[in-house]
């Protein structure tokens, strides 16, 4: 190498390296934001050097906002909640197809969208919940018991527009088929105490205050209020009861909070990388814990009491592309049987 082509190399890079340095960021889209959230991005950071910037809204805003953008969007990486948002975003064609050993290693295959679209980095659970002075366990072992003429007027359930109960309703679909998840939804439709109002922590109000005796919820709504130090949350819980339902069969259905890689993204490999990173056990327990949810990885535990009282359970393992792919017949259901 000549004098001249040593210097050339040696200025070169040493220009490279701020450039370098200044390209190593990356923009998530989230719409999470829990405290243990910061610990998470930081471990990022501190592990490739990469920077975080975080843009924080709901989940249809965020979806719409990058829709907008187009390919002109800054966003590498959406997270967001529900297989079923997580289809939305995907059939929108938001998402690019992502291929990693190790992602396909240490996320078991129910929890990825097949394509490679979206994985599920968290697990939650729609549980029942009943009033442990008026009800048994034994009484409400699945969801198709909650269709039996003995809740007429004593169950709470929320909108059949929120995504959970749509969710719920792709893996009935699945399960049972159609026509005996829309006697399902008509059953317990009647069974309802009041017309759907309010979130699952209302259900829960609800079923604590005597205005139902059984609901369904997603678990983390109960562990949040569990968790709560406030002397009042302290006394609903006590009320309250969680079964996972179809324990003996398919298991208890589950849902996922989830990210992908956008197809504009304009640092698809640090974003990758991303992805990876979340599914690394440091990482799993922080995405878990923000939100009392289960690390999808089976090996890595979470140290949440909560999660540990309600003890292990069995999930359905159906693959939660289904749950996005049977939306639109869902609502159909929902809305044949007046659900609202
Ligand atoms: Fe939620």
């Amino acid at each position: 190498m000549t004098v001249l082509k040593a210097l050339i190399y040696f200025f070169g890079a040493a220009l490279a390296f701020p450039a370098l340095a200044q390209d190593k960021v990356l923009n998530i889209y989230s719409s999470r934001h829990y405290q243990t959230d910061e610990a998470l991005y930081a471990g990022f950071t501190r592990r490739t050097g990469i920077r975080i910037n975080r843009i924080e809204a709901g989940e249809d805003a965020l979806i719409e906002r990058i829709r907008n953008e187009g390919a002109r969007s800054p966003a590498d990486v959406l997270i967001t909640v529900d297989a079923g948002r997580l289809w939305r975003a995907e059939q929108l064609g938001l998402f690019q197809p992502v291929k990693s050993a190790l992602l396909e290693k240490r996320i078991p295959a129910s929890f990825r969208e097949p394509g490679g679209h979206w994985y599920g980095f968290s697990m939650r659970a729609r549980v029942i919940a009943y009033a442990k002075d008026r009800v048994k366990a034994a009484d409400v072992p699945t969801y198709e018991a909650l269709a039996a003429p003995r809740w007429k007027g004593r169950l709470c359930v929320r909108s059949s527009t929120n995504i959970y109960n749509l969710s719920l309703m792709g893996a009935l679909i699945e399960q049972l088929g159609e026509a005996q998840a829309e006697a399902w939804a008509k059953a317990v439709r009647a069974n309802m105490a009041r017309d759907p109002k309010g979130g699952d922590t209302d259900q829960l109000k609800a079923v604590a205050a005597g205005e139902c005796d059984v609901a369904i919820s997603n678990h983390y709504y109960y562990a949040r209020l569990a968790r709560s130090a406030k002397p009042e949350d302290q006394a609903l819980v006590a009320k309250l009861g969680i079964v996972f339902p179809n324990q003996s069969g398919r298991g208890t259905h589950v849902n996922v909070s989830g990210a992908g890689v956008l197809k504009h993204a304009p640092h698809p490999a640090a974003a990758v990388q991303f992805l990876e990173y979340l599914a690394g056990d440091d990482a799993q327990r922080y995405f878990a814990d923000g939100n009392n949810e289960w690390p999808v990885v089976p090996s890595v535990r979470v140290d949440n009491p909560v999660l540990a009282a309600l003890g292990e359970f069995r999930y359905d393992t159906l693959n939660v592309a289904a749950l996005g792919r049977n939306q639109p017949a869902s609502q159909k259901i929902y809305d044949r049987v007046a659900w609202k």
